[in-house]
C-alpha cells in the first residue's frame, strides 16, 4: 500500500474514534511485513487511565492476529492543527518498537505528513535479546 493510502486509512479510522472525554480523535493504520493492513482508533474510558491510544490499539491487535513484523505505521490526529501535537506518546513508541516498526507517518487535520524512522522517535530504546 502506498504511503498516501495508508495515511488515508488512518484518517478514516480516526473518524471512528471513541473519544468523548478528550475530544481528540486519533486513527492509526499499519502495514505488516506480509502487506496486510490493520486500522484502529483511540478508545477512551470513563476511568481515564484505562483508555487506549490508537497506535497501541492497532499494534497490539495486529500482534494478536499473528503479526510479528510491522513495516510502517501511519498516525492521524484529525483534531490537531500543529504537527507537533500529533506525535505518538512515549508508551506507543515503545509498543511500536516491539514489532520493529521502521517508519512512522504523522499527519494532522490539515493533511501535512511527516515521515520518521522509529530510530528518530525512540533512540536507545529498551529491548531484550
Ligand atoms: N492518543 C493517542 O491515541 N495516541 C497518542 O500517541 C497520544 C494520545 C489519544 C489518547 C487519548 O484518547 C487522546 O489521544 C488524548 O490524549
Amino acid at each position: 500500500m502506498r504511503d498516501d493510502e495508508l495515511v488515508e486509512a488512518a484518517r478514516a479510522a480516526a473518524e471512528r474514534s471513541y473519544s468523548p472525554y478528550s475530544g481528540f480523535r486519533v486513527g492509526a493504520a499499519l502495514v505488516a511485513a506480509d502487506g496486510t493492513v490493520y486500522t484502529a482508533a483511540n478508545v477512551e474510558n470513563a476511568s481515564y487511565p484505562v483508555s487506549s491510544c490508537a497506535e497501541a490499539t492497532v499494534v497490539n491487535y495486529a500482534a494478536a492476529q499473528g503479526v510479528r513484523k510491522i513495516d510502517t505505521v501511519a498516525v492521524a490526529c484529525i483534531d490537531a492543527d500543529d504537527p507537533e501535537d500529533a506525535y505518538p506518546c512515549g508508551r506507543c513508541r515503545q509498543i511500536m518498537a516491539e514489532f520493529d516498526v521502521e517508519r512512522v507517518l504523522v499527519t494532522t487535520a490539515g493533511g501535512d505528513v511527516r515521515v520518521h524512522t522509529l530510530d528518530e522517535l525512540l533512540p536507545h530504546r529498551f529491548r531484550l535479546r
